[in-house]
């Protein structure tokens, strides 16, 4: 990021950075978002503590939204959420949960995965390990590698799954691939632990939940870290929230109380304004359509440029190396080539990105795609 704030260079690129960004390079505060403020500060009437579990109506409302109106965890009431300090912190309390329920578990995460899973989960001391999830040399899952690794885990151990649009790789399951998951984890006896960062930027948000509905209703214990940082453009006021599924009410009124003294002993409650926004915005039926079209336009805006990297790839190498590209979703895609395509890319081209390759497409504007497709073709065998 020092190094790109740094260059002088007028077409300079950046496809590093981990937020999304409009045509005029901004991250824009969401029309919606600014309604719903002008609704809460209107009637906030006090500045006093809130509980640690945070606000109910948002709870119920991330529920919904993620697990639907008719899952059966929320029929059985087995289902409790609490609002969390963003994603990272809905990850980090599940972590501590697991920590003090079963100490001697491992978790296991995507390689690659998120560059912050490691020290969000493994800094509460529990063991990390890696299941092969994606190639990206050869743009293409590992599922079958996946599921091998998956099938030698212990039970009781835990498995963190992106539940959609993977960061780094943008490569997700398929509705068939998620049952297959959904058997073995149920077979095996592990506990799955989803991490739903990017709910509505791969397909809708009914879609993009649709793999944590399926492992959730077969299996009677889940974990979901949800964030709202992306899909309300909300990352600095942290609002996220930890979903629990236990096995029946009393368990999970059981492990109610103890994400609530877990969260008392870390940061006493989550912060309020941010969720009190989205709550202002689930609710209201004018809001919530504005949001729906709002997320609808970010989502068409990055899938658009996806595409048109793409094809001024195919164009200019004559092969379909880089369709992946466009068929990928969410925000990020993996580029594949080498550590010093990467530095050269950055050093000849100024078209910046992390050393794994790692492309932010909304990073990519309709002015230097074709920029950013010559670059990669110069580069893409250094
Ligand atoms: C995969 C993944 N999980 C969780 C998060 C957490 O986001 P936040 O804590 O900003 O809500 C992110 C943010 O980049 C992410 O990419």
């Amino acid at each position: 990021m020092a190094k790109y704030r740094a260059d002088a260079f007028s077409q300079k690129v950046d496809l590093g950075v981990g937020v999304y960004r409009d045509l005029s390079g901004n991250t824009p505060v969401l029309d919606c978002v600014r309604r719903a403020e002008q609704i809460v500060l209107k009637s906030q009437s006090t500045k006093s503590y809130v509980a640690a579990a945070g606000r109910e109506e948002f709870n119920s409302a991330v529920e919904e939204l993620v697990l639907g109106t008719s899952h059966r965890a929320r029929g059985d009431r087995r289902a409790r959420t609490v609002q969390a300090p963003g994603g990272c912190g809905a990850l980090r309390v599940g972590a501590e949960l697991i920590r003090a329920a079963a100490p001697s578990s491992t978790v296991h995460v995507s390689d690659p995965t998120w560059g912050n899973h490691t020290p969000l989960l493994g800094s509460s001391g529990l063991k990390l390990e890696r299941y092969p999830y994606y190639d990206a040399k050869a743009h293409a899952l590992r599922f079958d590698a996946m599921l091998e690794r998956l099938e030698r885990a212990p039970a009781g151990d835990v498995v963190l799954v992106h539940a959609c649009c993977h960061n780094p790789s943008g490569a997700d399951l398929s509705t068939g691939q998620w049952q297959i998951l959904t058997e073995l984890l149920q077979r095996r006896r592990l506990t799955p632990f989803l991490d739903l960062a990017y709910q509505g930027f791969g397909t809708d948000l009914a879609a993009d939940a649709a793999g944590v509905r399926l492992v959730t209703e077969a299996l009677p214990e889940a974990l979901i870290a949800v964030s709202h940082s992306k899909n309300l453009g909300l990352y600095r006021e942290r609002v996220g929230a930890l979903i629990v599924i236990s096995e029946d009410e009393s368990r999970a009124d059981a492990v109610q109380s103890h994400v609530l003294q877990i969260a008392r002993s870390i940061y006493s409650m989550p912060p309020d304004h941010g969720a009190a926004i989205a709550a202002c915005i689930f609710a209201d039926p004018k809001l919530r359509e504005s949001w729906v079209s709002e997320l609808d336009q970010m989502r068409g805006r990055i899938q658009a440029m996806r595409a048109l990297l793409a094809r001024h790839l195919r164009a200019l190498t004559g092969d379909g190396t880089f369709d992946f590209i466009e068929a990928q979703r969410g925000m990020f895609s993996l580029l594949g080539v080498s550590a010093a395509a990467v530095d050269a890319l950055r050093d000849k081209h100024h078209i910046y990105m992390t050393a794994d390759s790692r492309m932010n497409l909304a990073g990519i504007m309709p002015h230097n795609a074709a920029y950013v497709a010559e670059s990669i073709a110069a580069e893409r065998f250094v």
